[in-house]
């Protein structure tokens, strides 16, 4: 890899879409080895910016210098319109346009070689394969694979075209492109959208050990924290630069705020002096000199403007139009399958009004299918039944993508219901954010969050008393993702919310579903809780696992074959088997436990029914102790019986 060894500069460069100005006189230099963060409220031009880089759009006014052999690897922030037909691996593999060459070349070189041989061909060959060697070729598809295997692409879909993959995986595909190309200066826009909790970790980690140098856009806080060492924040039509990652950028920015306050109110103060000076002797001929310098001083004076916040208000309502029953959906044993592949066996829930629901987990385990067959959107076995009046409205990704490009936004929120007047219609894009003469922009020219916005708005404009919503704050700003998060606190109505956003689950939902083993499962409480429970029970696995550490026999895995599943699967599909044992063997460990406490248990109840203890008060207080120590070990070990219990029954479903 070729490392970027001079500084990419934009200096005092402005840009403009019909008059309004993005950028003013603003510049940024990108130094080698920066992991930069580029930061700031939707709309305020980070797309753009990353776009005058990459050579999307020219730069009319200011001066842009790069090294002419600069590599950059651009990921847009809209992948939902791209139409591949290419196969995914080849896709990712593409991302290495040199060795895909080479490997051609080769391949022409050796059938050339087998209908008639030649030295000068020979010796052409094995230079292309030493070529090919030295960059890497033999590494490149083992590469490649790990990195769609990092992405989570299940091995047997990495032949399929990649416009057959919903926008999130393409996005992944994509992604996987460009870190196998590995290029001189990586730019991401937003690259966490549609991306699981795992995968995020995962690109995490692979950020981290990057060497090469990076801009990502995201308005994720702890995926900044974790990938840059530097933050350029896009405001004000200026690029603002700080050191450091997230937090330090946030710490920085409020010092620099009340610094900023602190000498702007010494200014103003100054400045009041000096006119109070100015008015009170502007009269008397001898302080005229005097009044004359003070004058010509404030004329001099750069003052200082202090940066309006550019957040305006952003207050949605979700009125509801009719108040349903107390049953929002009753779910009796559902159940889904996409052929072979099972995603729901036999699962019973129920969402009571005003639940507000958070479906969590990884990518692929049927979070979208289940809210779809929740909507009636999908068909699925067993009973989803709706309650009582309940009117439901839908929100996904693909809102984004059926949005019509042509109309503006007036008429695209016009389309959700005729009964709307222009005021209304204009209100509610004033919730959203959308003021003035912006109604009249085209959805085409629309950033990432403002068309989230206007999808929201086509969504909630509905009045619903039930939302489903898939992924709502994907492109989000964090002032927005907040501001929709209190709103859906107050909405009094129910909602299912499919998001990977931690901080925004956290503060709406008050219970948790997650699939587990193709059961739908619930946890009667706040992402916080539903963490620290995770956690114990992880902990408890894996003491589990410690505990039988010096029974375990080794686990042997049969060669792979090409139609046999991948060595990972059968890896599992090992470890599976042993867990099964484990868990029983744990079962029976503390069913066993259970049995002899109960007896100690019962033994000391015995006692302390006994005239003679109950009459002498502190052989009672000794046995009602006791009493209470065995008890508790009783509970708990009952506890850990029912945990296992219920573990071995999940691994008998699957
Ligand atoms: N071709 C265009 N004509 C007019 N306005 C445009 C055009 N392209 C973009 N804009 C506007 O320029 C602004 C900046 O867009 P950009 O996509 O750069 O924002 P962003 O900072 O990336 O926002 P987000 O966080 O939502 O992705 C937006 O208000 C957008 O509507
Ligand atoms: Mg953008």
């Amino acid at each position: 890899m070729s490392y970027l060894c001079r500084v990419l500069a934009l200096n005092d460069f402005s840009f403009e879409f019909a008059g309004r100005y993005l950028f003013k006189q603003a510049s940024w230099h990108i130094k080698p080895s920066e992991k930069i963060g580029l930061v700031g409220l939707n709309g305020t031009g980070k797309s753009t910016l990353l776009r005058l880089i990459s050579g999307g759009f020219e730069l009319r006014e200011g001066t842009f210098s790069k090294p002419s052999d600069l590599r950059i690897g651009f990921l847009n922030q809209d992948l939902l319109s791209m139409d591949i037909g290419e196969s995914v691996r080849d896709v990712v593999l593409s991302g290495r346009d040199d060795l895909v060459q080479l490997e051609h070349d080769i391949e022409r070189l050796i059938e050339k070689i087998e209908v008639a041989y030649d030295d000068e061909t020979m010796q052409r060959l094995s230079d292309a394969q030493e070529r090919f060697g030295s960059l890497g070729g033999y590494e490149w598809h083992a590469e490649g694979d790990k990195i769609l295997e990092g992405l989570g692409f299940p091995t047997p879909s990495l032949a399929r075209p990649l416009r057959e993959f919903s926008g999130g995986w393409r996005m992944r595909a994509m992604l996987g492109k460009l870190l196998l190309q590995a290029p001189d200066l990586l730019l991401l826009d937003e690259p966490t959208n549609h991306l699981d909790l795992p995968t995020i970790q995962w690109l995490e980690e692979y950020l981290a050990n990057y060497e090469g140098t990076y801009v990502i856009v995201s308005h994720d806080p702890y995926f900044l924290d974790r990938t840059v060492n530097r933050v350029a924040e896009v405001a004000h039509q200026q690029v603002f630069h700080y050191k450091g990652n997230f937090s330090d950028y946030l710490e920085q920015k409020e010092e620099r705020d009340s610094l900023m306050m602190r000498k702007y109110e010494n200014q103003q103060d100054y400045i009041k002096q000096q006119m109070k000076f100015i008015s009170r002797f502007r009269a008397k001929a001898s302080k005229a000199t005097a009044v004359q310098s003070r004058v010509k001083m404030l004329d001099k004076i750069d003052k200082i403007e202090l940066r309006q916040d550019e957040k305006r208000d952003f207050d949605i309502r979700f009125n509801i139009r009719v108040a349903p029953g107390k049953v929002i959906a009753d779910l009796r044993g559902v159940t889904k399958s996409y052929d072979e592949l099972e995603i729901l066996k036999a699962s019973t829930a129920k969402i009571i009004r005003g639940d507000k629901i958070a479906l969590v987990g990884a990518n692929g385990k049927g979070k979208s299918t289940l809210l779809r067959m929740i909507f009636g959107s999908e068909p699925c076995g067993g009973i989803i039944e709706a309650g009582w009046n309940v009117e439901a409205a839908f929100f996904a990704q693909h809102q984004l993508e059926a949005l019509n490009l042509k109309n503006d936004l007036l008429g695209e929120l016009g389309t959700v219901s005729a009964s709307y007047t222009d005021g209304e219609l204009r209100t509610v894009l004033g919730c959203f954010l959308f003021s003035g003469d912006e109604v009249f922009k085209k959805v085409k020219v629309l950033s990432g969050g403002e068309k989230s916005r206007l999808a929201l708005a086509k969504t909630l404009i509905t009045q619903s008393n039930f939302l489903l919503l898939d992924e709502p704050t994907n492109h989000l700003d964090m002032f927005s993702t907040a501001v929709l998060a209190e709103s859906l606190i107050d909405y009094e109505g129910s909602a299912l919310i499919v998001s990977h956003d931690r901080s925004f689950i956290n503060k709406v939902a008050n219970k948790i579903w997650w699939i587990e083993e193709g059961v739908l499962r619930e946890y009667p409480g706040n992402f916080e809780e539903y963490n620290e429970w995770n956690k114990q029970r992880s902990a408890s696995k894996i003491s589990l696992s410690k505990l039988h550490d010096g029974k375990k026999k080794p686990v042997t895995i049969a060669e792979k074959s090409p139609s046999s599943p991948s060595v990972l699967q059968e890896k599992n599909l090992a470890i599976g088997k042993n867990k099964v044992k484990k868990v029983e063997e744990a079962m029976h460990l503390k069913e066993a436990e259970m049995q002899q406490l109960e007896a100690v248990r019962l033994r000391v109840e015995t006692q302390l029914l006994l005239p003679e203890i109950a009459s002498d008060y502190q052989k009672l207080a000794d046995f009602t102790q006791q009493y209470e120590t065995v008890n508790q070990d009783y509970l708990k070990a009952k506890l850990a019986y029912e945990w296992f219990f219920e573990e071995w029954m999940l691994l008998q479903d699957s």
